[in-house]
């Protein structure tokens, strides 16, 4: 038997430490939480993400009473950019959440399926996508999905 081990690097950050156009996608995913539609859950997500050209898309977490029938913030932000700007590569995406209307002090990270969905796209434009997760006390930036998804289902080879 021979042990292995997969580390990942990520950072915590100050909001001003991020360049501008983070800063930007950092606000926006903030904004987008107030268009959540959560009324099951009371948990409003919002996503954005940063194209090549510097347009951002955003993009909230859609509640269904049939629960499984929702969809959360990530994919309904990278699904939307992507089905509207299949030219573009998604550079960057942001996510801040808020809990009976506070924004949370320590980050949420996405859900599975949401990482095996994220990953779909840096695998689609062949570029790391850079993840910003929003907090009021922390911020972490992890610099590619993939580092989120060890042992993600990525060929059948
Ligand atoms: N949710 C997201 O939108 N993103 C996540 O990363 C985790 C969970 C949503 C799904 C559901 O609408 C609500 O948050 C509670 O789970």
């Amino acid at each position: 038997m021979k042990a292995k081990e997969i580390r990942i690097a990520y950072c915590s950050v100050d909001i001003g430490e991020l360049d501008k156009d983070l800063q930007r996608l950092v606000e926006e995913a903030k904004r987008q939480t107030d268009s959540a539609y959560c009324p099951y859950s009371n948990f409003s997500v919002g996503a954005a993400v940063l194209l090549d050209n510097g347009v951002i898309v955003g993009g909230n977490n859609q509640e269904n009473i049939a629960y499984p029938s929702g969809l959360c913030a990530e994919r309904t932000a990278m699904f939307y950019a992507n089905s509207q700007h299949p030219d573009h590569k998604p550079m960057a995406i942001a996510i801040a959440a808020k809990n009976g209307g506070q924004f949370l002090d320590k980050p949420i990270c996405p859900c599975g399926g949401c990482r095996q969905a994220l990953l779909e796209a840096e695998l689609r434009y062949k570029s790391p996508i850079r993840v910003i997760l929003y907090g009021t006390q922390d911020t972490l930036v992890i610099e590619s999905i993939a580092d989120m998804l060890p042992f993600a289902f990525v060929s059948f080879d």
